[in-house]
């Protein structure tokens, strides 16, 4: 019997919160474990931006880009932040301290723009906001 997507999205999740990020090997893992086909979990992960199959910096930020956001310049912060840290969107920097991820809505709309930092929801930012939250995380 085939399992739904939904119990299958909860395992992956529980195993990328486990790995830092969903490694062939991890995915062969579940694959035998569950008794799913391989195919069947890499197409998951390809639709689901919350899943990661390479290797994440220490810190993650997924800047949302739903219409609320997008409406308040999230797109601007996001280039701003590009430009921060040195990478494009879906990179990790050099120093292995940042991820960059554009999401969709993260439950903030009523404060937008919104980011998430590893989980941890960030609202109505600036510029000027971002700068202390990346100074923050980098001391
Ligand atoms: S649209 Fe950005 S948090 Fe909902």
């Amino acid at each position: 019997m085939e399992l739904p997507e939904e119990p299958l999205l909860n395992i992956l999740k529980k195993e990328q919160e486990r790995h830092g990020y969903l490694s062939d090997h991890v995915l062969k893992q579940v694959s035998i474990e569950i008794d799913v086909p391989l195919s069947k979990l890499y197409g998951i992960t390809q639709f689901y931006t919350m899943l990661r199959t390479e290797p994440v910096g220490k810190n993650v930020i997924e800047i949302c880009m739903s219409t609320p956001c997008f409406l308040n310049e999230s797109d601007t912060l996001k280039d701003y932040l590009e430009e921060k840290l040195g990478i494009k969107t879906g990179e990790t920097s050099e120093d292995g301290e940042f991820s960059l991820f554009r999401v969709s809505c993260i439950g903030c709309c009523n404060e937008p723009p919104a980011m998430l930092v590893n989980d941890e929801p960030y609202t109505k930012l600036t510029e000027e906001r971002i700068d202390f939250i990346i100074k923050e995380l980098r001391d």
